[in-house]
């Protein structure tokens, strides 16, 4: 027997830690979570309280720069994203290379990481001024860019951006509004929307984040680090969970058909998993799916719609949280598990719904890629493995195996 450690010269403590369960990848000072408690707090700040009083500019000025702003201050921090709204003009033929029922999020993931070929001005992370305004070009050109890929997937025309809008209420135009007609922003929509950006918009060391943080811990330029972060975002076990929550409350249908899903979840020979339930953190109600769950009416209330996808989605989550296998595993719903209803209602197709995430987490992902570089300490994540391979041997010619 070889002990392989010793061939290799693997010496000294090494944990194996497979996801990352019980190990910290950084210090951070953005986003505290107690998953028992069921607490989520940026910069200190309960993300109910946020969420009710706040919006999603305050919020993400509060994430980059450690305070909530003064009134002057947030007025300077919206003017300043509203300048950068616009993307490059070429960015535009970008669009036209892709199949018009490409998934939204894989055209997020190649124009994203194209930006870096348009803002060179911007890509040098040794100097503060270029990553602050490459900090700003990503927030504010985001919501752009996600019309964009759903005005391309719909077949209409682009629409440059409306600076006098909010940045919600532009982003809703962008996406619904047509040239012809004059886009009326609904109040309660916009600022359900804006809720929704403010719940999404950072949650500690996520897949996606920490994917962000293991691009940008080599130097790469941060466009390129966000557009990696989108492609982990995608995975339905992260932020394409809500597409799937979704799908699978169409395919429930009526709740007579929630005890046959209960069962096949807790069925270990199924795959199936309730999507939008279980959290790697929470072990406890999420937070932000109680504001997501009390938004759900409001949205109705202000578009005189009803989905009984959500009397079916109450139900199902009343059910499991009766279920012991629920119990005891601690799982209940997440972020994602409401915010579904709500986009279908506003007139999101499913494709959109991580777009919609990505869009709001760049805010998360560009502040932890600044509170990592600006860190003095910081090294090139490279973590290492457990070798479970062969013992070295010798080379075997093709004639002898
Ligand atoms: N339905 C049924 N059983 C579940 C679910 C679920 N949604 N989630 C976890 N479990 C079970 C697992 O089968 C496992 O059971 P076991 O111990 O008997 O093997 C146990 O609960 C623990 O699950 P893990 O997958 O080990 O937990 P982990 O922390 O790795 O995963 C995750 C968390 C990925 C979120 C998981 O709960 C899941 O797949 N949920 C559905 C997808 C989802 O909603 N993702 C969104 C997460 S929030 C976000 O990204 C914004």
């Amino acid at each position: 027997v070889v002990d392989i450690r010793k061939l290799y010269g693997q010496t000294g403590m090494f944990t194996y830690d497979p996801g990352f369960t019980s190990t910290a990848s950084c210090e951070s000072g953005l986003t505290y979570i107690d998953g028992e408690e069921g607490v989520l707090l940026h910069r200190g700040y309960p993300i109910g309280q946020l969420a009710e009083n706040s919006n999603f500019m305050e919020v993400s000025y509060l994430l980059l720069n450690g305070e909530l702003p003064s009134a002057a201050e947030l007025e300077n921090f919206t003017y300043t994203i509203s300048r950068h709204t616009m993307v490059h003009e070429q960015l535009s033929t970008f669009y036209r290379g892709f199949r018009r029922d490409a998934h939204p999020m894989a055209i997020m993931c190649g124009v994203v990481g194209a930006l870096s070929a348009f803002y060179h001005d911007s890509t040098d992370i040794a100097d503060p001024v270029q990553r602050k305004i490459a900090s700003h070009r990503l927030i504010a050109k985001m919501p752009t860019i996600a019309a964009m890929a759903y005005k391309y997937s719909v077949g209409q025309p682009f629409l440059y951006p409306d600076n006098k809008l909010s940045y919600t209420g532009n982003f809703l135009r962008m996406t619904f509004g047509v040239p012809a007609e004059e886009y009326e922003v609904i109040p309660a929509v916009e600022k359900a929307m804006d809720r929704i950006f403010i719940l999404h918009a950072d949650h500690e060391q996520n897949a996606s984040t920490s994917t962000v943080r293991l691009a940008g811990s080599s130097g790469a330029n941060p466009f390129a680090c966000i557009a990696a972060g989108i492609a982990c975002l995608w995975g339905p076990a992260h932020g394409g969970a809500n597409e799937a929550a979704l799908n699978m409350l169409k395919e429930i249908g009526t709740p007579d058909k929630i005890p046959h899903y209960i069962e096949r979840a807790k069925d270990k020979n199924d795959p199936f998993r309730l999507m939008g339930f279980g959290h790697r953190v929470y072990k406890n109600y999420d937070p932000r799916a109680t504001v997501m769950q009390s938004t759900v009416r409001e949205v109705f209330d202000a578009l005189k719609v009803n989905d009984p996808l959500f009397e079916t989605a109450l139900r199902l989550e009343e059910i499991a949280l009766n279920d012991p296998y629920f119990v005891e595993k601690k799982l209940f719903p997440n972020v994602d598990f409401y915010s579904g209803i709500i986009l279908n209602a506003i007139g999101f197709p499913t494709t959109m719904f991580t777009v919609l995430f990505a869009l709001a987490r760049t805010v998360g992902w560009v502040a932890q890629w600044n509170e990592m570089i600006s860190d003095p300490g910081q090294k090139i994540g490279r973590p290492r493995q457990l070798y479970t391979g062969p013992a070295a041997r010798d080379y075997v010619g093709i004639d002898k195996r």
